[in-house]
């Protein structure tokens, strides 16, 4: 990714020293393309009606997906976006809604929506060949469930890298019991851009496994990535992504051309942070301002307040902070990039000069939370239980050659873990790599050891985590790394209940 870095560390000594998994996974050769080409497709049929239940809201929209062209301050960029906007349109219910949202399919290509942190029923989860058959080009496709959780959500196709086009738009489920204390809302959706600036997210994958060479060397588990991302950006992260973008977006928008969000000195906002980027892990602060952390991937958190935070692809924060007087910037910092600049928009509560698009602020070089060291609301935690069954997963892979996988082997190849429905099952994650990788759940959020629920967490390099999870959605379930070129490339496996 960023040339040739000095490899501290002899990969395969690193992997072969301990680590039992690692050592005894070999990676099923792959051949020409590495990427899923044997992946096991089951066909579904057009999906059952439903109906809401007696009493329940429906909420219902339509999504169409298509070719555009987009003015990104400036630059025109042709792409895919939802109803030709980016963001998307938000979808927007309240708890125990029921939506019916239809996809209508004007790409040249395949297509789905995955309803990213929701535990909504398996038949909508939006996965191609493991929960719906892919909606093709000219189709249309109901999208019927319940959304049981509020919080701060989003959605993007299930399909290749279709998520870093410009496939992606918040959903919002709202608290019927929150008391709402604030005066504004603000939807912040971080993106990392490409398509269209004379290249697609499918070339860069090309060239990301030309660029690793030949396919050839067995083992899965390797890895290239000294120690360089780390000396640009401090601890904990490393090396956080394998894509050098030439924009950063807030909102749809580059610095140049921010998103402005005007409100009255001294009001109470609400932030609803969604990182919707494929491949950048960002440090987000308010110029001037501390924000107070209320929510993590939908889930209370006893409220944190910090200068800044990390946010890794697929997680979501909420913040509320009280604004003062002026123009501030709300920077989005890519980690360990160190070109393309930043994402940044504008609050706004007076007259005044806008802030530069290199803002810089003192925020962002002091303390920085990593959001898997916040505690849980007591309403929020998962109760205290000891696992019914536990299972190790293995995060591994390597730059050269360009390939990744989970428990020994890309996505299709891998055995999928199983669960039994009622279980609690605890799920021993191991970052084998040196890179950084967001574990993302669909169906489900699971619990970090101090109770705090999540659905995508960042694993640090040769991190571990134990993540508990209550088996209390039937279905087949992805589990995988967030980085979308990670996961395209084979690093997913499915979690399935016991029939
Ligand atoms: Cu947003 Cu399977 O992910
Ligand atoms: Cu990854």
């Amino acid at each position: 990714m960023k040339g040739a870095m000095p490899s501290l560390l002899s990969r395969r000594n690193i992997l072969l020293g301990g680590l039992g998994i690692a050592a005894t996974a070999t990676l099923s050769a792959c051949t020409s393309s590495p990427v899923r080409a044997d992946m096991p497709m089951r066909t579904f049929g057009p999906p059952a009606p439903m109906s809401p239940s007696q009493g329940q809201r429906l909420v219902e929209k339509t999504l169409s997906a298509k070719p555009v062209s987009l003015d990104l301050g400036g630059r025109t960029v042709s792409t895919w976006a939802y109803d030709s906007i980016l963001p998307g349109p938000i979808v927007r219910a309240t708890a125990g809604d029921f939506l019916r949202v239809t996809l209508d399919n004007q790409l040249p290509a395949d297509t789905t929506i995955h309803w990213h942190g929701i535990r909504l029923r398996n038949a909508a989860d939006g996965v191609p060949g493991m929960t719906q058959d892919p909606v093709s080009s000219g189709a249309k496709y109901v999208y019927e469930f319940t959304a049981p959780d509020p919080g701060t959500y989003f959605f993007h196709p299930h399909v290749g890298l279709q998520l870093d086009r410009g496939l992606y738009a918040p959903m919002i489920i709202d608290d019927p019991h929150e008391p709402g204390r604030y005066d504004a809302e603000w939807i912040v959706v971080l993106d990392d851009w490409i398509d269209g600036t004379g290249t697609t997210p499918d070339d860069v994958l090309k060239k990301l496994i030309a660029d690793g060479g030949a396919a050839s060397s067995g083992g899965m588990g390797g890895m290239d990535h000294g120690s360089g991302g780390m000396s640009m950006g401090a601890p904990p992260w490393g090396d956080t992504g394998d894509v050098i973008y030439p924009l950063f977006l807030i909102n749809g928008k580059p610095p140049a051309d921010p998103d402005v969000l005007t409100v009255k000195p001294g009001q109470r906002i609400r932030l609803r942070v969604i990182n919707a980027a494929s491949d950048t892990v960002f440090t987000v602060a308010l110029g001037g301002h501390r924000l107070t952390i209320t929510h993590s991937d939908g889930y209370a958190v006893e409220p944190t307040e910090v200068g800044a935070f990390y946010i890794g692809m697929g997680e979501r924060y909420d913040a509320v902070v009280t604004v003062g007087d002026g123009a501030f910037p709300l920077v989005a910092r890519p980690f360990g990039k160190t070109s393309g600049g930043q994402a940044m928009a504008v609050v706004r509560t007076s007259s005044g000069s806008s802030p530069s698009v290199d803002a810089n602020p003192a925020e962002l070089t002091g303390q920085v939370l990593i959001g898997s060291q916040l505690r849980p609301a007591a309403a929020a935690k998962l109760p205290a239980k000891a696992p019914d069954a536990t299972v190790d997963l293995a995060l591994q892979g390597s730059m050269k050659p360009y390939r990744w996988g989970m428990n020994g082997a890309t996505f299709g190849k891998n055995q999928a873990l199983t669960v039994k429905a009622g279980q609690r099952l605890r799920i021993n994650a191991t970052n084998h790599t040196m890179m950084t990788h967001p574990l993302h759940l669909h169906g489900h959020t699971f619990a970090l050891p101090s109770g705090l629920r999540k659905d995508t967490v960042l694993m640090a390099p040769m991190q571990s985590v134990a993540i508990d999870l209550d088996a209390d959605n039937a279905g087949d379930w992805m589990i995988h790394c967030h980085n979308i070129y990670h996961a395209e490339a084979g690093m997913m496996i499915a979690l399935e209940y016991a029939k």
